[in-house]
């Protein structure tokens, strides 16, 4: 197990100074729908270039932004920019903008991701709440991350995501009348998209949608003891689900098309959280 705020330790003071308040929420933002980040009133950015130790984001459409912002009469922390394990780094990597959260005292965290839908009733643009989600192709990796689990730390993953949050995120739906389904994310490694026969094996499991990110934060987030909520937009039909050929290019723009009402729903949600 790595000593994770130990080898970050000077990205943790890093911020540790440089935060001009204690967030109530952290929000990580998902391949393009990273413009959430112009909804808030934004008080301070910060480069992740400047944050000492920090792993570069390659992806086109994770600008590698953190921004301290506030939503009505909440303080939050926004991760502009993702870490992919498909980059090349570790699970361990991947999972610092919520150890960084963390630190700052941050204890509930908000992950949003752009997904393949699975099920069949799904279409490009919807969102989906995280109901649940399926570890199985990095349970190794999950366990060198937190280690053998305290009877502590299992009972958090008892409410992961946090059914308190989920209530919200949907009763937030409902009264401004936007549809978020409800459902399962199955995480592949990457790097390349799923092929057909590996999503009929995941719709055969009962998969709703599939991506690559997410569930090691989230996972890592609960073993801190965090409240967590996951929103999924449905970017595609998943490979061999419709009959169009996936790309990224297709995943940002469909993100950027739902970004008003994806940033409606995560703004009022947080104002009640
Ligand atoms: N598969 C994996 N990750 C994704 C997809 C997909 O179809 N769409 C967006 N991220």
């Amino acid at each position: 197990m790595i000593d994770l705020s130990f080898k970050y330790r000077d990205a943790i003071s890093y911020l540790k100074k440089e935060a001009p308040f204690t967030p109530d929420a952290a929000i990580v933002l998902g391949s393009g729908l990273g413009n959430f980040a112009d909804h808030t009133k934004k008080i301070k950015s910060i480069s992740t270039l400047e944050i000492p130790a920090y792993p570069s984001a390659s992806v086109e459409g994770h600008k590698g932004l953190i921004h301290f912002a506030t939503v009505q009469d909440k303080k939050i922390i926004i991760f502009q920019g993702r870490i992919h394990f498909y980059e090349g780094y570790n699970l361990s990597d991947c999972v610092l903008p919520v150890l960084l959260a963390k630190k700052i005292g941050c204890d509930k965290i908000i992950f949003t991701n752009a997904a393949g839908g699975v099920n069949k009733k799904f279409l490009p643009g919807d969102l989906m709440l995280v109901e649940s989600f399926n570890s199985i192709n990095i349970k190794k990796e999950l366990t060198e991350l937190i280690g053998i689990s305290s009877l502590e730390v299992k009972n958090n993953f008892l409410n992961c995501p946090s059914s308190r949050m989920n209530k919200i995120f949907k009763e937030t739906a409902d009264e401004i009348g936007i549809i978020l389904h409800s459902g399962s994310y199955w995480y592949t490694k990457g790097p390349s998209y799923e092929t057909p026969a590996e999503i009929q094996m995941i719709k055969k499991f009962e998969g709703d949608a599939v991506g690559m990110s997410t569930v090691h934060e989230a996972v890592f987030a609960s073993s801190l003891s965090m409240e967590i909520a996951i929103v999924s937009c449905i970017t595609n039909m998943a490979s061999g689900i419709s009959e169009q050929r996936l790309s990224h290019a297709e995943v940002t723009e469909t993100a950027n098309t739902s970004s008003e009402k994806f940033a409606l729903l995560l703004k009022t949600a947080i104002s009640r959280l």
